[in-house]
């Protein structure tokens, strides 16, 4: 049986989510979860769309969400692709624009799951390195790629491009790019206005601003007739009835998100200098998460005490760059349980 795979699937390794541990006495800092609860307008809706409907299939477009998403971020409905999670609208746009044998683009270190979406396709996968100030070097070194993928913020670092970094970066490009914005509401600014003036895609995920990681829930923003070609490639029900009742109520309730956003952000700032002063180095964050790293002694021996104190963090390592932790900010009384664990280890 083993035989008949398709070779590159068993060449591959596979990408490996963070650790779920099921026994949740941990403090969880490594996926980049929210620390917060969903909004209780979530909740009710939820409530809501438990009962008999269900027996119906759900709406395989997402009219409802892509009518409410479109009017709170002022953009088209029709622009809009809903997906399982944003790694499911990833999917989505790998295999409708990527052949067997094609090439696929990544500045690294970056999300690893680029690379997984390229092996499975059975395409050539380059990462450029970003420069050591998580900037995009130019010019840019590879031209022709069937789809290059840039996170926005980026992770593990966290860093974040302008507009004004990402329009020459994209001319230059000219080919089509992903611009993955799963933490882009912690952020600055959005590159939502480079849709139909460049080949661009954004996407974007209800997982971390909207504290939903458990729904599945992600969308991608595109010119209507890019949106158009994806739906052909798309399973027909991708996003079941009740994610899209809760992603809908979830985008409904900005205020909630914007509460939430401000304590993350004030504890990213407490969090990012507490661990300075301990000496790691911290790039500058506009996401749910920083990225520290030292130079004086190995940090995987700290996330390995860590996670025997029962705190969980990432540890990430990278060809060619090297190690760190990528921590996401909890709450504050985690964040002061970590940052005492941490006292005592370094
Ligand atoms: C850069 C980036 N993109 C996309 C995702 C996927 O998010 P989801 O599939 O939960 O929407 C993640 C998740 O951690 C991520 O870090």
């Amino acid at each position: 049986m083993l035989a008949h795979l398709r070779p590159n699937i068993r060449a591959m390794a596979g990408y490996v989510p963070g650790e779920q541990p099921r026994d949740g006495a941990y403090i969880k800092l490594n996926t980049n979860e929210n620390p917060y609860p969903p909004s209780p307008r979530v909740l009710a809706a939820i409530q809501a769309a438990l009962g008999p409907q269900l027996r119906k299939y759900p709406d395989p477009l997402g009219t409802e969400f892509r009518q409410t998403a479109g009017r709170v971020l002022g953009i088209d409905p029709d622009s809009i692709l809903i997906g399982n999670g944003s790694d499911d609208v990833l999917t989505i746009v790998t295999r409708a624009f990527v052949p067997e044998g094609g090439l696929v683009v990544s500045p690294s270190p970056s999300y690893v799951l680029y690379r997984s979406l390229a092996e499975i396709q059975g395409a050539r996968f380059i990462s450029v390195p970003f420069t050591p100030d998580w900037r995009l070097p130019r010019p840019w070194p590879v031209r022709n790629a069937n789809l290059t993928f840039l996170a926005n913020p980026n992770s593990p670092s966290g860093t974040h491009l302008t507009l004004a970094e990402l329009g020459p970066w994209v001319a230059e490009l000219g080919g089509p790019v992903v611009l993955d914005e799963a933490y882009v509401d912690f952020a600055d600014s959005h590159g939502l206005e480079l849709v139909g003036r460049f080949p661009v895609i954004v996407t974007r995920t209800l997982s971390k601003s909207y504290s939903l990681a458990g729904i599945r829930f992600g969308f991608a923003v595109a010119d209507p007739a890019v949106v158009r070609e994806l739906v052909k490639v798309k399973d027909s029900y991708n996003c079941d009835a009740l994610s899209l009742a809760a992603a809908q109520a979830a985008l409904e309730d900005q205020p909630y998100r914007l509460q939430t956003r401000a304590r993350i952000l004030a504890t990213r700032t407490r969090l990012a200098s507490a661990l300075q002063h301990l000496g790691f180095e911290v790039s500058p964050s506009q996401a749910n998460f920083v990225w520290a790293r030292r130079f004086d002694r190995p940090v995987r021996p700290i996330y390995e005490e860590l996670k025997r104190r029962r705190i969980l963090v990432r540890y990430m390592q990278y060809e060619g760059y090297g190690d760190g932790l990528r921590i996401t900010v909890g709450t504050d009384e985690e964040i002061d349980q970590l940052l005492a664990a941490l006292h005592q280890i370094v």
